[in-house]
């Protein structure tokens, strides 16, 4: 459990709260690059509490500004996408993407227009993510991450729009257990787990459904810490990289792809969901994971859109729950998808939407729950040192080969 203050710290990031503003240190993925068409509309987005606009300009360069056009407040959701920046419709001021204010008819002609204040954010684009800075001051160096050096075709992103504060996405990963309850029919499902997700010799429920009581190890790291989830037929760890990242493993197979998660606060109550798996090894193949789970979603922008009735989630419906499938035994949580991907993402986010507030004063923890107990502490530790010295942890660390891995435990033994 965390007593209701310390649980509201970690977790709440508009105006002017501590969480937001060490976030603001950080580089922040908002958008993936093809949601912005060149020379389109300007699309608003949250980050943080704060309404923004993002767009491409005719000739492909991306902008981040905030939505309210710095002379007097209109949208720029509704401006002109024109040749070098987008011009407000009410009076007409001109925003270039990188931020410098091209033209203000409002004011006399040789008024020198850096004496005007604009507020746009530094962009940076690469394998079809923008990620943009919203602190003060000069941006930092761009962090690599293992994935960050790939070309385009080693990489696939997707975002899904949850309605829960973005610290539940994290603590799910770091709650590795639930995968053993929560995912038990899905894990068989997927190709790349299957039978080498489960001993089959573990502990029963009283219904006599089979999983593996783990022991959790964890470590701190520059960049934040680390996780081991090891059980009677694996190993597998897990990276949490300061200060919403998630690197969590697929299958045991060291050529296959990896994949990791982003959890980007929109508000205190709704996160942009980044799900990104590359290969470091080549271009990602047709068989497998990334191409067949989130090559095959029609809607890659909000990953809800693929799944039955995704969108129109809430409590009421349950979530969508099938509780006949529940009662034939065809699926232990009742949220069956289209493909393994889809069905992790309801299972998981359905859960996370359910559990609702931010207090966890109440909660009753176990030695599983090592790792979620670490992971907020990490947080708490992270929001003391930006107190007292303005110091981001981890975000000068390049972690390049930083990514989770799965180890049988029958392959660690014949390693010897
Ligand atoms: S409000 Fe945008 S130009 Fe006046
Ligand atoms: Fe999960």
């Amino acid at each position: 459990m965390l007593d209701r203050e310390k649980s509201r710290l970690i977790t709440q990031v508009t105006g002017d709260a501590p969480m937001g503003r060490l976030m603001r240190e950080y580089w922040i993925p908002v958008a993936r690059g093809e949601q912005l068409k060149a020379g389109a509309a300007p699309m608003r987005l949250t980050i943080l509490g704060d309404k923004l606009v993002a767009f491409r300009s005719p000739s492909g360069e991306v902008g981040v500004m905030d939505e309210a056009c710095p002379h007097r407040g209109a949208s720029m959701a509704l401006a002109r996408n024109e040749p070098n920046g987008l011009r407000c419709i009410y009076h007409g001021w001109k925003i270039g993407a990188d931020g410098l204010l091209r033209d203000a008819p409002t004011h006399p002609e040789h008024l020198p227009l850096e004496r005007l204040k604009t507020r746009s954010h530094p962009v940076r684009e690469q394998q079809g993510m923008v990620w943009t800075w919203l602190g003060k001051g000069a941006a930092p160096a761009f962090r690599e991450l293992a994935f960050t050096g790939l070309p385009d075709d080693q990489v696939i992103t997707a975002t899904a729009v949850v309605k829960c504060n973005w610290l539940r996405p994290m603590e799910t990963l770091w709650d590795v257990f639930h995968s053993q309850m929560l995912h038990h029919d899905t894990n068989r499902k997927i190709p790349f787990r299957g039978d080498n997700y489960f001993s089959n010799e573990g502990r029963k429920t009283d219904t006599g459904l089979m999983y593996d009581y783990p022991e959790m190890l964890v470590e701190r790291t520059p960049y934040g810490f680390d996780l081991v989830n090891s059980d009677a037929r694996k190993k597998t760890s897990g990276h949490f990289v300061l200060p919403f990242i998630q690197f969590h493993t697929i299958g045991p197979d060291p050529l296959e792809d990896k994949a990791l998660k982003i959890s980007v606060p929109i508000d205190d109550d709704t996160t942009l969901l980044w799900s990104v798996v590359f290969n470091r090894h080549g271009p990602l193949k047709e068989t497998g994971f990334g191409l067949t789970n989130l090559g095959r979603c029609a809607d890659r922008n909000d990953l809800f859109n693929n799944l039955k009735r995704g969108a129109a989630r809430s409590a009421d419906t349950r979530w969508n729950q099938d509780r006949e499938a529940m009662e034939r035994g065809d699926s232990f949580s009742g949220y069956e998808e289209a493909h393994p991907t889809l069905t992790l993402l309801a299972e998981d986010n359905y859960v996370l939407e359910s559990q609702g507030e931010y207090d966890r004063s109440q909660e009753q923890l176990g030695p599983v729950d090592r790792a979620l107990v670490e992971g907020r502490r990490v947080l708490l530790d992270a929001l003391k040192a930006h107190e007292a010295n303005g110091e981001a942890v981890g975000r000068g660390v390049d972690i390049p080969g930083v990514e989770a891995r799965y180890i049988l435990n029958e392959e660690e033994a014949a390693a010897g």
